[in-house]
């Protein structure tokens, strides 16, 4: 790998300029209507050092719709839910990955390209559903239910991956519970995508104890708050909630299919329940719509900032690695998934 030519010290603070302001001001088109100015000329300096590093190092960004604006809009090549980013992933011809998103996230897209460099800005960033569940423990699942076909949220572990069946997103779930053509799968590790995903099938799920640690804290109690304090509010919820607040939403999707839906209808006044970071970045895009922001946001996307993003690509780090074995039987998993029609 050459070395950059775009240097700065590790750490070091960037500073604003007015040439800086004038080659990102295309860029702050894109946000200004939920970043400051007064914080867009923090952000900017690193959006400039970002961007032109990205092409030194012919790197590629994919960043999930959680991250935040200034990374959303401002350096993600690729944006989108975690399918779509796999399958992007899958289809690039960088040589470098930067996941903007969290650790699973990188791992997939490390499965889909061996051969490619995949970094993470900061391998603390995790999620509570990978963090609920091992390769054991499905091995243990396995002897229990002998012959009963295993799907896996992509939010897990590789090592998880390595032992399932077949991988599925919020996107795609129920589809890949029914194509796998049986009675009875068993379904891990969020609890509630597998209550929704059972809603909409005759095909019988054993779940896991798992929950995401962000979509678990709404309820069905202020969702009814929300509609009754907004008359003609549209809301729409994420499948990792519990399924008696999905029962209160008007519409429920993956995060893509969430936006979809916003822009597609343009509703007066929407609420997403779901992280909300998301609520911002496609409030950047959709100015007629009036966005209702309760917020719950994910500590983990978070740990992803332009810092760390720009720290990632002069340094290389930190490197995802799987063990090669390992991956093998992981990536089956995921190609599964992904080529499905
Ligand atoms: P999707 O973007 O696939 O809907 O996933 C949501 C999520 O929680 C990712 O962490
Ligand atoms: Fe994991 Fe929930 Fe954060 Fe998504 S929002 S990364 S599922 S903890």
């Amino acid at each position: 790998m050459p070395e950059s030519h775009f240097q700065t010290k590790v750490g070091e603070t960037l500073k604003w300029s007015p040439v800086i302001g004038r080659e990102t001001a295309h860029i702050y088109e894109r946000m200004k209507r939920v970043v400051p100015e007064a914080e867009w000329m923090v952000h900017a300096p690193y959006i400039h050092a970002i961007n032109r590093l990205k092409r030194e190092r012919n790197a590629v960004i994919l960043a999930h719709n959680y991250q935040v604006p200034e990374i959303y809009h401002g350096v993600g090549d690729v944006v989108g839910d975690s399918l779509y980013l796999a399958k992007q992933a899958a289809l690039t011809t960088a040589d470098i990955i930067v996941q903007g998103g969290v650790h699973f996230m990188a791992e997939t897209s490390k499965l889909l390209c061996p051969d490619k460099m995949v970094l993470i800005p900061d391998s603390r960033a995790g999620c509570s559903l990978a963090e609920s569940i091992t390769g054991a423990d499905v091995r243990a699942l396995r002897l229990k239910h002998p012959g009963v076909p295993v799907v896996a949220y992509v939010n897990t572990s590789a090592d998880v991956k390595a032992e399932v069946d077949i991988c599925c997103t919020s996107s795609n779930a129920v589809q890949v519970v029914e194509s796998l053509g049986v009675p009875v799968v068993i379904f891990l590790p969020d609890q509630y995508l597998a209550a929704n995903v059972a809603a909409q099938t005759n095909v019988k799920i054993i779940s896991w104890a798992g929950a995401c640690e962000v979509h678990e804290r709404f309820t069905a109690q202020e969702i009814w708050e929300y509609r009754a304090a907004h008359p003609g509010l549209e809301i729409i919820g994420h499948p990792e909630c519990p399924p008696e607040v999905i029962a209160e939403c008007d519409f429920s999707g993956s995060t893509a299919a969430m936006i979809k839906y916003v822009k597609d209808r343009k509703p007066k006044q929407v609420l997403m329940v779901t992280e909300c970071t998301m609520s911002d970045n496609v409030a950047a895009e959709t100015p007629d719509v009036d966005f209702i922001r309760p917020c719950n946001f994910c500590p983990h996307m978070r740990r992803i900032t332009l810092p760390a993003i720009l720290n990632s690509l002069q340094n290389l780090t930190e490197e995802v690695k799987i063990d090669p074995v390992l991956a093998v039987r992981a990536r089956a998993s995921v190609q599964r998934m992904i080529d499905l029609k």
